[in-house]
């Protein structure tokens, strides 16, 4: 009997033995995880011991029970150091960089497809003598609609119903029951601010500023209360375009328009010019453009019409002149305003203008 327990005495000291020299061996966890098994594991070999304890007397047994809590609790307390130290070794391997590896990707971006038109037609209209301005985004009920011959209560203010700001600077939509407070709540002729409806806000701004002649650019963006679509936006770009001089005629107009387009599309553009109604504009008429999206056959983007309503255009009126403080019919002019959305979209085939300010990461990697 004693021979069985000091052979079993000497069993778990050959396995401590053996735990310290393999564990001391290895430098990663998965090694070590398969250590802690094949000792302190459910088949280990100090469970082997434990199991053959039922063979001692019982008075020998918890002799040899101490031995092994005692010798399984010293080989766990080696595993946890080992782990400690690989994580530290792994820490340090982290922190060397190897300078012959290849570099991470890195993701620069790219300016939005609006941006990269908007700089083409800012180069265009430079290239053709214009001065590019950006101008007021937050304007004024005279500079928006009064100076431009839109009064109070004109019912073309309807298609340009804006976004107003009160004094406190909040913003607000005016919906039906505001606009017959409108006058009373915001004094219209007092200067109500603003967002500007259309680029046009700039005409009468430069014009009381300079004389003629003028050739003015103005980019930037506008803001409508607007029901949206597919082709409408609350917050779209548009390129305003004015020349104030002497002897200024409609074919001026529509030779520059053509000019502008054709050097954008980089081909010759099929345009088509209707007759069309603004206040501050004598005549006016608007223009579009064949529909890239479906080559004129038809779709939802030109409304099955084949054709893209792309800019509202005309002879400035001598009322504009008149607001501006120009003397009376010294000088006449043109001035038209084009949708750079649809530009965009026409250029890209977009088939709906809100991906545009949707911040969609996948569609803007596109471009
Ligand atoms: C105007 O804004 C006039 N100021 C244009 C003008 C300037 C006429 C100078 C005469 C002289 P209109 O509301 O039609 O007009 O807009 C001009 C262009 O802006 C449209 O042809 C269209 O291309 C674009 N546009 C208008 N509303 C929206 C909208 N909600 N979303 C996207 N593009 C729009």
């Amino acid at each position: 009997m004693i021979s069985i327990i000091r052979f079993m005495i000497e069993e778990v000291k050959k396995i401590k033995e053996m735990a310290i020299e393999e564990i001391s061996k290895i430098s990663d966890l998965l090694s070590l995880e398969n250590l802690e098994r094949k000792f302190l594991g459910r088949k280990g070999l100090l469970r082997e011991i434990l199991q053959k304890i039922s063979q001692l007397p019982e008075k020998e047994r918890p002799k040899i029970g101490q031995l092994i809590n005692q010798t399984k609790k010293e080989i766990e307390k080696i595993i946890e150091n080992k782990k400690l130290e690989i994580r530290n070794w792994e820490l340090e391997i982290d922190k060397t960089i190897d300078i012959t590896l290849p570099g991470d990707k890195f993701f620069s971006g790219h300016a939005h497809p609006i941006t990269q038109v908007k700089n083409e037609v800012a180069e265009i209209f430079q290239s053709m003598g214009f001065e590019v301005i950006e101008g007021e985004e937050v304007d004024n009920d005279w500079y928006n609609f009064e100076a431009l011959n839109i009064p109070a209560e004109h019912p073309a203010r309807d298609m340009w119903d804006t976004f107003y700001l009160r004094k406190n600077n909040k913003l607000e939509a005016i919906n039906d029951k505001q606009k017959s407070l409108k006058s009373k709540v915001y004094g219209l002729r007092s200067g109500a601010s603003l967002l500007r409806t259309h680029t046009s806000n700039m005409q009468v701004r430069v014009m009381e500023k300079r004389k003629p002649p003028l050739r003015i650019c103005v980019v930037g963006k506008c803001f409508r209360h607007e029901a949206t679509d597919a082709t409408h936006e609350h917050t779209l770009y548009q390129i305003e375009g004015f020349v104030v001089d002497e002897k200024i005629s409609l074919a001026n107009l529509i030779y520059t328009i053509k000019c502008f387009l054709n050097a954008l599309s980089r081909k010759e553009i099929r345009t088509r010019i209707r007759p069309s109604y603004f206040p501050f504009v004598e005549p006016g008429i608007e223009v579009d453009i064949g529909c890239e999206n479906c080559q004129g056959k038809g779709c939802s983007v030109c409304k099955n019409s084949g054709w893209i309503e792309i800019l509202g255009a005309g002879m400035i009126h001598p009322k504009v002149f008149e607001s501006a403080g120009y003397p009376k019919g010294r000088y006449t002019g043109f001035a038209f305003g084009v949708g750079l959305d649809r530009l965009v979209m026409m250029r890209h085939k977009i088939d709906d203008i809100r991906w545009l300010h949707s911040g969609d990461l996948r569609f803007l990697r596109q471009f």
